[in-house]
């Protein structure tokens, strides 16, 4: 009997269409739907701050020149990945990012532990012309970085929108920022930004600091 209901489906083109169209729509949702309940619970851990005014110009300076386009930050639990760059990425680390910079186009290596890895000059010899470190680079050049100083007001005005989409900026924070990056370059930006990656906000809970899954487990 079943059978016959098949062979009717398969005959009638709209038929399969609408029913696959209508079994996909219900595995996606059955997929899909979990997550916004989990998103929800995501709660900033302590030890991650949002960004100080500096790192939050960087983040910013690091959207508007694509960086994303290259750089993944997202590390994934498999074994080769957490071998070259360390603990696996978790939910809570890119609370504060918006957007946040996960992406899964890997021209360039994953920079989401990239903090620390290099020095302050490595950086900025690195961001201002890459073959000077890195001869066999083909990433861009970013030479007018250094030469752009951030606006304090702008700042401190993303600051304020960040507050009321929930991130916990005080007044005085706020007030503070202007100050805080006063002089500074976006290059300057940009390097405190990077030199934080995965160092504020390694996650350090005791579930968390497990070493990683063995190979062939998805993130
Ligand atoms: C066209 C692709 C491309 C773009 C765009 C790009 N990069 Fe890269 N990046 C690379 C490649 C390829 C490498 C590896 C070679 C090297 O170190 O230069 C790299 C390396 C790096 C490294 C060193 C990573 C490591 O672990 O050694 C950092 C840091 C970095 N990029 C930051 C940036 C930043 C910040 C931007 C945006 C201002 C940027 N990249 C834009 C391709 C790109």
């Amino acid at each position: 009997m079943a059978y016959r209901h098949f062979e009717f489906i398969e005959k009638h083109a709209w038929t399969l269409g609408i029913l696959t169209a209508v079994m996909v729509s219900l595995g996606g949702l059955a997929e899909i739907t979990p997550l916004f309940a989990e998103a929800r619970q995501v709660r900033p851990p302590e030890n991650i701050r949002p960004y100080d005014p500096l790192r939050l110009a960087g983040h910013d300076i690091y959207v508007r020149e694509g960086c994303y386009l290259c750089h993944s930050q997202m590390i994934r639990a498999l074994r080769f990945e957490t071998q070259r760059y360390g603990h696996f990425s978790a939910a809570d680390e890119s609370v504060y990012d918006r957007p946040f910079q996960w992406g899964s186009k890997r021209t360039g290596p994953d920079l989401a532990r990239i903090g620390g890895k290099y020095s302050d000059e490595w950086q900025r010899a690195h961001l201002l012309d890459p073959r000077s470190v890195v001869p066999q680079s083909n990433m861009p050049a970013y030479p007018w970085l250094s030469q752009e100083k951030l606006d304090g007001g702008d700042v401190a005005a993303r600051m304020r929108v960040l507050r009321q989409l929930g991130d916990p900026y005080s007044d005085a924070d706020i007030a503070a920022a202007p100050a805080a990056v006063d002089g500074k370059t976006e290059l300057e930006a940009l390097i405190a930004y990077l030199q934080g990656l995965g160092i504020a906000n390694e996650p350090q809970t005791a579930a968390t600091a497990a070493s990683a899954p063995a190979a062939g487990v998805s993130p």
